[in-house]
């Protein structure tokens, strides 16, 4: 009796090897790898659909990362000083839970993979939330450029600690990619080697605007600060609570430090974006919010998880057999227009 089960798991797992046929022109892909279809979805494994040819994704195809929308893609909308425009940012996406409460930003880097903060999503499973690409006004959630996924798979860094904020990274991988568009697309890599020291770079996500507000933003904010060195934040951090032994973890950077401007409650997981040498409408992914003291206290920079420190762990993980149809990402390429 046993025996026959293991047969036919064994033979099943045979027939629906990754790419296996299921149809006229039907193979069973990873899920997320197919902009529509679940045909004959019982001659695949479990984490695959039945696609047809026509409607699969290329995976980590080089598309066109990085690019902001510099005048936004709503011009009847009224946008303020310190909100970036519509859908400037188009990797910039909203997580909520039980549909309509924002917990905290991710940054897209594929067509299905986001990148946030582990300390979001810890303690959550692939049911408790869902990602709102496109948004601007997450109080409008029936927006036409609003687009929702699920996901498929969480992974949080293992050596996270909600204490000190090291390894503060998750990937997120949507049950359904992203039809990249100018509404909805990836960010860059950090091009290999930048340091971002002292660069001015941006925050975008819906915290609140200062620790006092009662309330998240609706609009998405725009933030503009400094990257600062690792030296001058230790010193700088050393003067403050965390104690003259304070230490910066190698897989922290420090942004911020300027009187006003700054990540706060709200913005865990938000990109911390710097615009490519000479190229100010092309963003690479420097950072995600990770932990402040507080907000926008003059000579207090926050904490952010530093994305070239982590590239070679997302990477593996992209890389490993259970994700191997997940990997790649957009790499920034110098011959762009
Ligand atoms: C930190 O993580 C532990 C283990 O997952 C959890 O029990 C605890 O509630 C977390 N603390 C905070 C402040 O999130
Ligand atoms: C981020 O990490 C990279 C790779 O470890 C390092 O070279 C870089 O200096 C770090 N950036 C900052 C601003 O600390």
């Amino acid at each position: 009796m046993w025996r026959g089960v293991i047969l036919i798991s064994c033979c099943l797992w045979t027939v629906s090897e990754a790419g296996a046929p299921c149809g006229l022109q039907m193979e069973c892909v990873p899920k997320g790898l197919c902009k529509s279809g679940a045909w004959n979805q019982n001659l695949c494994q479990n984490s695959e659909t039945c696609c047809h040819t026509s409607q699969m994704l290329v995976v980590g195809a080089p598309i066109n990362c990085g690019r902001s929308n510099p005048n936004g893609l709503d011009p009847t909308a009224a946008v303020a000083a310190d909100q970036a425009k519509p859908n400037q940012f188009p990797w910039t996406v909203a997580l909520m839970q039980n549909m309509i409460d924002f917990f905290g930003a991710g940054t897209l880097v594929t067509e299905n993979v986001v990148i946030t903060a582990a300390h979001l999503v810890q303690d959550k499973t692939i049911n408790d939330f869902v990602i709102l690409g496109g948004a601007w006004d997450i109080n409008q959630l029936y927006s036409k450029t609003i687009r929702l996924r699920t996901a498929a798979r969480i992974v949080v860094h293992p050596g996270f600690s909600n204490i000190t904020g090291i390894n503060n990274i998750a990937l997120i991988v949507l049950a359904i990619s992203y039809e990249i568009t100018p509404h909805i697309a990836p960010i860059c890599w950090p091009t290999p080697g930048v340091s971002f020291d002292r660069e001015r770079c941006l925050v975008a996500g819906w915290g609140k605007q200062n620790p006092l507000a009662k309330s998240y933003s609706h609009k998405q904010k725009r933030i503009e600060l400094p990257v600062v060195s690792r030296s001058t934040c230790e010193l700088l951090l050393r003067r403050t609570a965390l104690g003259r032994n304070f230490q910066l973890d190698p897989s922290l950077l420090c942004a911020g430090g300027e009187k006003g401007r700054d990540a706060c409650r709200g913005d865990g997981g938000s990109p911390l974006m710097c615009p490519i040498l000479g190229q100010p409408t092309l963003y690479e992914f420097a950072g995600i919010v990770n932990g402040g003291l507080s907000c926008g206290q003059q000579n207090v920079p926050a904490l952010y998880t530093n994305i070239s420190h982590m590239r070679p762990w997302i990477e593996k993980q992209l890389n490993d057999e259970l994700n191997k149809p997940y990997k790649t990402f957009p790499i920034y390429d110098i011959s762009y227009d």
